[in-house]
């Protein structure tokens, strides 16, 4: 899967994407995470990207031609199935929304910024409009970080076997169940004797009740859809 990240600031992005398990699912070839900086695509000599607003609201707009241009281009080297802008007026994004876009194979997210993008460019280039959740970021690059990570440690391979994304919270509406390392006994603080027991099925059982109680303690709206 690629995903190309259109950005005024690819630096806040760099570091993320060259870490950990984003390092790892890209130096395998399972993930491909293109940042891409708006700027370039500009053709005055400031490289603006963003301009006063018609209509006299005060703040600034993203402009329309750098990004356009930016889009063309990358539409003209392959196909994208979605082209997605991050806004807090969009869907809000969950588990079933990264499950869907990691299925894809390339995906454009457009990062906003200011405040916001010049309209024509939601009417006719964007496919999807997402947000992370009901606040206001200065930008969209966390918003991008956020979803292109949980997208893409959903991709096979990208987990190991044993961390296998099937059993994360929200995967079957219910939340992860406790889990405990060595030592077993620390200062008396102990570890479930069940999981010491070797018994699987009473294992499972426990990890499946442990999940329900604490859906329905921490999150009751989850067991309602
Ligand atoms: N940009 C600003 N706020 C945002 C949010 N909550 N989600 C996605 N993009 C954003």
């Amino acid at each position: 899967m690629r995903i190309d990240i259109l950005t005024v600031f690819p630096e806040m992005l760099e570091g993320f994407f060259n870490c950990s398990m984003m390092a790892r699912a890209q130096k395998a070839g399972l993930a491909e995470i293109c940042l891409h900086d708006i700027r370039d695509y500009t053709t005055d000599k400031h490289h603006k990207t963003d301009d006063y607003p018609f209509g006299g609201c005060a703040g600034l707009v993203m402009k329309i031609e750098p990004i356009d241009r930016l889009i063309t281009d990358l539409k003209s080297q392959r196909h994208y199935d979605e082209v997605i802008y991050t806004s807090p007026d969009g869907e809000t994004f969950n588990q079933q929304i990264a499950n869907g876009l990691s299925l894809l194979e390339n995906v454009i997210i457009l990062c906003g910024h200011y405040k916001g993008i010049d309209y024509r460019i939601r009417e006719h280039l964007i496919t999807r409009e997402i947000s992370i959740g009901d606040y206001v970021l200065t930008g969209g690059e966390l918003a991008a970080a956020v979803m292109t990570d949980s997208i893409v440690r959903l991709i096979p391979g990208v987990l190991s076997d044993e961390q296998s994304a099937l059993s994360d919270s929200f995967q079957d509406n219910l939340l992860a169940p406790p889990v405990y390392t060595r030592p077993a006994d620390y200062k008396g603080w102990k570890v479930p004797d069940v999981l010491l027991s070797g018994n699987q099925a009473l294992i499972d059982d426990w990890e499946f009740k442990q999940s329900l109680e604490r859906t329905k303690r921490l999150r009751p709206d989850l067991l309602k859809e």
